[in-house]
């Protein structure tokens, strides 16, 4: 399969959205994962109603609202265990498989691109904790677009910012299902990374390749 542009979504894919908690969640003991888990399904959640009420807050006002929630429902109140869960956010660990993968699509002389639906300062740092910025050619946020994914306006955002002329032409890569499901019906081809053995769902708008990390997707598409 011959593609040139292979887009990132940044949040689960690249960066491990529960090493929030991991790193700085240690005061919550036995409630570390239940708070990390809701903590990131109530940022999604508010990301997709607002979209659907055509209304727009951006991603971190978005991410505080979420851990303020999760605390909020396992009753902690603590605000300096807020502060520093919110600034480990801000430096998310990257998944070992990523440098590499990048590193492999540059090498093939391919483009590469973020697309998240974070802000470009919450982006911008956690690349930069990574240490991957030169090996990415473009960064694209939701924000210039005020909607969030899975709304095909989002997609078609991503796709104008890297110069891209038709969806089929970007391979866009995302650990998020729902995502992925966007991707399809914009048509895009999509690849999922399933680093959870998780079931698949979105019938019908399905990936074209299903892989457990990063390190095969130079394997599948360069044919190397
Ligand atoms: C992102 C979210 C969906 O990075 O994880 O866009």
């Amino acid at each position: 399969m011959a593609a040139n542009t292979f887009m990132f979504d940044a949040y689960g894919t690249l960066f491990d959205v529960h090493s929030a908690v991991r790193q700085a969640g240690a005061p919550l003991g036995a409630l570390a994962e239940p708070v990390s888990q809701l903590w990131r399904a109530k940022q999604l959640e508010y990301s997709w109603t607002l979209t659907l009420m055509q209304g727009f807050d951006d991603f971190w006002v978005l991410t505080q609202r979420g851990l303020d929630h999760a605390l909020a429902r396992h009753n902690v109140a603590d605000p300096a265990l807020r502060t520093a869960l919110l600034d480990a956010y801000l430096t998310l660990g990257a998944y070992p498989d990523v440098a590499p993968a990048l590193a492999r699509l540059k090498a093939a002389g391919k483009t590469t691109a973020v697309f998240t639906n974070g802000t470009r300062t919450m982006v911008d740092a956690a690349i930069a904790a990574a240490g991957i910025g030169s090996l990415l050619d473009h960064v694209v946020t939701v924000e210039e677009a005020l909607a969030y994914k899975p709304s095909p306006a989002v997609y078609h955002h991503a796709m104008t910012k890297v110069g891209v002329g038709a969806p089929h032409e970007i391979v866009f890569v995302s650990s998020n299902r729902w995502d992925i499901a966007g991707a399809a019906s914009f048509g895009m081809v999509p690849v999922w990374i399933n680093r959870t053995g998780m079931p698949n769902e979105y019938p019908g708008r399905d990936p074209v390749a299903a892989l457990p990390d990063l390190a095969g997707l130079a394997t599948a598409f360069l044919g190397d």
